[in-house]
């Protein structure tokens, strides 16, 4: 087989077949395929798109380019699951998900990433939490899971490698943005994982990374149909993202607004209403519950009672983090010296918010990068964020700004009122908004 064959075959719009595919996966890796065919295949793929059957073969032959995790050997008494998100601003989901699922008799190897643009990374949150490994060895990355229920870590260089490699040059040569390639980039990191169930959190709206529902759609449904193709039972939930998630975006800032939720001592409705119904996806798709009704109440439960907080404090602690961690968060995380309340010009009811300009705010802080090399600063970000239909005036701020100094500040507070629209009266977006099924998809 040659490549320029392959790439010829895709730019006239013919399908690939497996083979064709695999061979030019494991020739990403070996470096029998140059970037320079690389890439051409990418906008070919990018212009003509791919079957179905053609986007589960990249999938799998992504998957296979490197280690696949095998949980068979650790007899677990239940079913390995996870979630993915497309990401979005002030979402830490993943900080209550994976110990709320676990408490429920799953097991969460959660393999997670940095933030990407505006969005926020849950391995960047978790590293602002003093001596956690967020790249432990194979060996302890699998004792935690098998005795917590849950590890929360970072892409290991062995998952999935010719994704590494391709996503790469798709980052350069703008071909990101193609439904099969984000498709077949996500899956084959989780089939990689050894999951038996996955739940998929797509992100729609202003802050999400596919911001129109139709894309939002098309992207879920492929994931679903692909995955289910591919082996691996997957549903998909298309969620809100016109506002920050959450009252917390940032690093520290969104670690301890999760630790707060676990522990009781906060109760962010929208937070929790995600995180009971991916966990509920989850839990069905896992065979641990007998209905979405059941499964919801089963995760709202493992919340209230503390026993997700329990999870949480374990896998923190295995992973060399505080033992403390939740009685006194503020205590080990890193906070920002200067904490200043931004206010709106006038007072009113907050009717829109740009949540990707809320996102980059906390980029301009320090708290993200632009450059994928690039330090951030886990201390910076924003709190006490308004949402949609909440009233702002003299006495209640539009957010608190986390800052390192007052240049900081005086940018972010210009920033932040120009991501709002103010009114009289608002109605609040539905927050999930679609469910995917394979039957449906
Ligand atoms: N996230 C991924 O892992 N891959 C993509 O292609 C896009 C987002």
């Amino acid at each position: 087989m040659l490549p320029q064959e392959i790439i010829r075959k895709k730019r006239d719009g013919a399908a690939l077949d497996p083979r064709e595919i695999a061979f030019f996966v494991s020739g990403l890796v070996s470096g029998a395929v140059t970037e320079m065919q690389a890439s051409a295949l990418a906008m070919a793929v990018f212009f003509n798109g791919m079957t179905r059957g053609e986007a589960v073969a990249l999938t799998v032959a992504m998957r296979d380019s490197g280690a696949v995790l095998d949980w068979a050997g650790e007899t677990l008494p239940g079913p390995v699951l996870d979630k993915h998100s497309t990401g979005g601003v002030g979402d830490n989901v993943s900080l209550l998900l994976a110990p709320a699922v676990a408490a429920c008799g799953g097991y969460v190897p959660m393999i997670s990433g940095r933030g990407l643009g505006h969005t926020g990374g849950t391995l960047d949150k978790l590293e602002a939490i003093p001596g956690y490994t967020a790249k432990p060895d194979n060996a302890l990355f699998r004792a935690v899971v098998r005795d917590t229920g849950c590890a929360i870590i970072g892409q290991t260089e062995t998952l999935a490698p010719a994704d590494k490699r391709l996503y790469a040059i798709r980052d350069v040569t703008a071909t990101v943005e193609s439904i099969p390639l984000i498709t077949a980039s996500i899956l084959s990191k989780k089939l990689a994982a050894g999951l038996e169930g996955l739940v998929m959190d797509v992100k729609t709206g202003t802050g999400a990374f596919m911001p129109t529902l139709e894309q939002s759609r098309a992207l879920a449904a492929s994931i679903v149909a692909v995955a289910n193709g591919a082996g691996l039972k997957t549903t998909a939930l298309i969620t809100d993202m016109n506002e920050a998630l959450g009252p917390a975006a940032g690093n520290a800032v969104e670690v301890v607004n999760a630790i707060d939720n676990l522990t009781g001592r906060r109760r962010d409705a929208r937070l929790i209403a995600v995180t009971a119904a991916l966990g509920a996806e989850m839990l069905l798709t896992g065979g641990l519950a007998a209905t979405l009704e059941d499964a919801r109440g089963r995760i709202a439960a493992a919340l209230a009672s503390g026993a997700a907080a329990e999870r949480f404090a374990r896998m923190a602690a295995a992973l060399g983090g505080p033992h403390d961690l939740m009685e006194s968060p503020q205590k080990h995380l890193p906070s920002a010296p200067l904490i200043r309340p931004v206010f709106a010009g006038h007072a009113g009811t907050v009717t829109a918010v740009d949540a990707r300009a809320l996102g980059l705010v906390v980029v301009g802080l320090g708290g993200g990068r632009t450059r994928a090399a690039d330090a951030i600063d886990p201390a910076v970000g924003l709190t006490e964020i308004a949402a949609i239909c909440e009233r702002v005036d003299v006495n209640n701020p539009l957010a608190l700004i986390h800052a390192r100094d007052e240049a900081q500040v005086a940018a972010a507070a210009a920033a932040v009122r120009a991501a709002y629209r103010l009114g009289a009266g608002a109605a609040r977006p539905p927050l999930i908004v679609e469910r995917l099924t394979e039957e449906g998809a």
